[in-house]
């Protein structure tokens, strides 16, 4: 695909070649992500940050990567304070906002809405989440983990074991997950959730239509006994007609050190998109694995920044230039290792 200009909104957009340069490039971001070195190549451009749900990681990443890129941010947080509150539709919200900026990043609590205000936008859109539909980005830095775990496992994504395990129905990272993983070979997919809250049909016959092996099931021990990647999620409250829906599934599927000791191999890699639901009653990933060396959960996190730059030096064409426009910096960070 032709990166420049386009909107990120779904991964069903993408070739594997897409995926791969996104990767390529991330590799490089390193010592900027680190702040061992900074670069001015963004310096002009600025990112207009929507985000109308909560979030944490998604919304400070952009904006981070953005940054670390040399350019602004300038954020909208909350229909409540924005002036779709006074009804403004997402077509003129979308006008307006492309005017004053070079690409924009939304958060929607509505499926189709981010493609709705992509439509009228006269920049590049990045879906940071539309409802239970898609989290694209979410799915490529999620990949991009499991492909650096699985280096030294001797595995690779075309031939991995995976059980996504909790939410399935809701959960629209493990949605855009499950797309990208068809562009890749000999997949074993197991899909761990009450049937209340399994994976859409029509995911699972993508997966299957792609060759890869999917069983589904409600047994979370027998599940993790054979896979390589562990990817837990929270209970999707938001998504639920009430809270006393939600908790009927709060605390399911409840991965501990315990459980993850008894039955999973111990370099299985332990994943989960964040944020995890720490309350005693629903606590799917328990802390007690806080400091095991095969949680992989913030090098997750970490590994966004680099994907979130990579995308954005894409988008607007710096990919070549990044290196062209650095220095390194003058200051000391008391930052402890990972
Ligand atoms: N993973 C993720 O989307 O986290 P936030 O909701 O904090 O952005």
């Amino acid at each position: 695909m032709d990166f420049i200009g386009a909107n990120i909104l779904s991964v069903s957009q993408f070739e594997r070649a897409d995926i791969e340069r996104v990767f390529e490039v991330a590799d490089t971001m390193g010592p900027y992500a680190r702040r061992e070195k900074v670069t001015r190549v963004l310096e002009g451009a600025i990112l207009g940050n929507m985000f109308l749900e909560p979030s944490t990681r998604t919304r400070l990443s952009f904006g981070a990567a953005f940054n670390l890129l040399g350019g602004t941010v300038r954020e909208t947080v909350g229909i409540s304070a924005s002036a779709m509150a006074k009804g403004e539709s997402l077509y003129d919200t979308a006008r307006v906002l492309s005017g004053y900026s070079d690409v924009i990043c939304m958060r929607h609590p509505q499926e189709g809405s981010v493609a709705e205000f992509a439509a009228a936008s006269r920049v590049p859109v990045v879906n940071g989440g539309d409802g239970a539909n898609e989290h694209p980005t979410q799915a490529l830095l999620d990949l991009y983990t499991i492909s650096k775990e699985l280096r030294g496992h001797g595995r690779t994504l075309d031939d991995f074991r995976i059980a996504m395990i909790g939410d399935l129905r809701y959960g629209r990272t493990v949605h855009s997950l499950c797309k990208l993983l068809c562009l890749f070979g000999s997949v074993q997919v197991v899909l761990v959730s009450p049937p209340e809250l399994a994976m859409p049909e029509a995911v699972v016959e993508q997966l299957r239509a792609a060759g890869h092996r999917v069983t589904v099931t409600d047994q979370l021990e027998t599940s993790i006994s054979g896979v390589d990647i562990v990817y837990s999620t929270r209970i999707q409250e938001e998504r639920f007609a009430s809270q006393e829906e939600a908790n009927l599934y709060r605390g399911r599927f409840r991965l501990n050190r315990e459980i993850f000791t008894r039955y999973a191999q111990p370099n299985t890699v332990i994943m989960h998109p964040l944020p995890r639901d720490s309350r005693a009653e629903a606590s799917e990933l328990d802390t007690d694995l806080d400091e095991h060396p095969s949680l992989a959960i913030f090098r997750q996190t970490d590994n966004g920044l680099l994907v979130r730059m990579a995308l954005f030096a894409l988008l607007l064409g710096v990919e070549d230039k990044v290196d062209r426009y650095s220095r390194e910096v003058c200051w000391h960070s008391r930052r402890n290792p990972a």
